[in-house]
Parts: C-alpha cells; structure tokens; sequence
C-alpha cells in the first residue's frame, strides 16, 4: 500500500454532480463518484439521440457527442479534474464508474468512450481494429501472449511500446466477472518504486533497445525505445519485457533485473475494480500489471481497454 501523503489530494472536493475523494486503496489515486442521478441521465440522453456502440465505431464524432453529454449533465469542472488529475504527477491516476445503475456491457463502452475523449483521444486499437479493446480471460487460453493467460502474473509494463505513436494514458473498464478470484489490475506510481534512481540513472536507461509484436497485435513494425526518458524534467518509462529485444547478456539482466523490481516493490497496488467502474492511468509514470487469478474452470472476466494522447 502507497504511503502518501495527504496534501496530494489537492483535487478533492465536492460539487452538485460528483465528488472527488481519495481512493480507498492509495492517496496517488483519486475516486471520482458521479452522483447516480447524472449517470441515469447520461444514458437517457444517449438512448435519446439513439446512440449505440455501433453508432460509435462508424462515426467518431459521436464519440465526442457522448463526451460532451456527460460534460454538460456533470458540469464542464469535471473535464477539468480529470485532466489536472492525470497530468499531476503526484496522482495521474482515478477511478469512475456507472455507480450501480443496471446497464449491459454496450453502455459500458459508451460510458467508458465518453471518459477517454474528456481525456483526449483514443488510439487505433490494432489487436481489435476498434478504437477500443474488448478482452476476456478464461480458464483456457491459446493466444501468443500473457494478456489472457490467467493463472500466470502479467508483469509490469507500460502500454504502447511497440507503436510508434504517443501513448499518454490508459483506461481500463471491467465490463464482467464471474468465478474470478485473484486476477486484480496491478499498479506501480513511478514515484513509489524503490529502485527508480538505481535503474533510471544506469548508463542501459537511455539505451535504445528494439520492441517487436507477436502476430495478435497485429503491428508488423519495429520500434527503438529507451527505457527511461523524462518530461518535465521528471524520469517517465517505457516498458514492457515481453516485446523487448535486447543484444547482450548485460541488457539482458538490466531489463530482467528490473522487472524482477518492479514486481516486487512494496508499493505495488492491487486495485478492487467493480464491475461498471473504469480506471485511468497516465501511461508515463504509472505501470501497470495483473495479479495470477485462481484456478476455475467458469473462469470469465472481461475489460475493455482504450489507450490515448492528451489533445489539450
Ligand atoms: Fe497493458
């Protein structure tokens, strides 16, 4: 657990339509609770105007439509507490959610788009060729990666490393779960590790290592990242160790080393995500994971994922 200081919850507050509190779980994440009344409204404007996840995938205007309904129903405060939160480096991150209204997983798409384009704009998801990413773990799995493994730790990493396009934040929406035990969204601030001066100051952090897709994600590209780069003037990653190639024994061990850190450092979090709640993450200095699930035959859990830039 986090040990943070309270005068970091410089965003908390209260307004006629949400209330910013800090989160359970950490004081570098925020809970935002919409009051359930705008939430029910939100959705009566969407069924109103007739606006389905369809809709969304062929009109990207709409996308922004359905932003702007949430905007005008919360007050326009809100699009400004989402992203004062996610350029904050002491925080850059939240929680949010549909607060226990009855709703399929369409309108969790629709809830979910309508917080990434406050935050800016979504990327071209290529593994779903959507601007956003269903995915479901089960018992069974024969993909080429961790993602949907369940019963193995999906290390720490940062999303968008092998893309050659910015990739500033990262929203996930847990749409479903049943016989899902274990399986918990793990969370690392930058700020929070310990090693961060250790590994971030060796001489491998500005080494530019080659980053390749497997066939799933459906990027033929290569791409030369470093590690470590700053904005700021503050040290941001870029990481993930299953896509990394490096050319020595010596990288080798610096990006195995540094891993091995990450996952376990004390201040790593295992975040409670209700069904119907989103987080989000700014993708530069907050690294992300999944706890192993236990083992269940009935295992089903699917998120929705939606990566982007900041446009403001
Ligand atoms: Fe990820």
């Amino acid at each position: 657990m986090s040990t943070v200081k309270q005068e970091n919850l410089k965003f908390a507050g209260v307004s006629e339509t949400y209330e910013v509190q800090a989160h359970p779980q950490s004081n570098r994440l925020y809970h935002i609770s919409m009051k359930p009344e705008i939430v029910k409204r939100f959705f009566q404007r969407v069924r109103e105007n007739d606006i389905s996840v369809q809709r969304l995938e062929y009109t990207p205007y709409e996308r922004h439509v359905v932003a702007g309904f949430l905007l005008e129903l919360s007050g326009s405060g809100l699009q400004d507490v989402i992203l004062n939160i996610l350029h904050d480096r002491d925080s850059g991150g939240f929680t949010i959610g549909v607060q226990g209204e009855q709703l399929n997983t369409d309108d969790y798409v629709i809830f979910s788009t309508a917080l990434a384009h406050l935050a800016g704009l979504p990327n071209h998801d290529a593994m779903s060729n959507k601007y956003y990413a269903r995915f479901t773990v089960k018992d069974t799995d024969d993909s080429d990666s961790y993602l949907r493994q369940a019963y193995r730790l999906f290390t720490m990493h940062t999303d968008g490393t092998f893309v050659d396009e910015p990739t500033d934040w990262l929203l996930m929406m847990k749409m479903h779960e049943a016989h899902a035990k274990g399986g918990e969204s793990r969370l690392l601030h930058l700020d929070d590790w310990e090693d961060l001066e250790k590994f971030s100051t060796d001489p491998l952090a500005s080494h530019e290592f080659t980053y390749k897709a497997p066939p799933s994600k459906n990027v033929a590209q290569e791409i030369k990242r470093t590690v470590f780069f700053k904005v700021n003037n503050k040290p941001c990653i870029c990481f993930i160790d299953q896509f990394a190639h490096p050319e020595s024994i010596e990288e080798a061990n610096y990006l195995k080393n540094l891993s091995h850190s990450m996952e376990s450092d004390k201040n790593v979090i295992e975040l409670e995500l209700p069904v119907g709640d989103l987080v989000m993450v700014n993708n530069l200095f907050w690294l992300h994971g999944r706890a192993a699930f236990e083992k269940n035959p009935l295992l089903d859990r699917e998120l929705l994922r939606q990566r982007g830039r900041f446009t403001k």
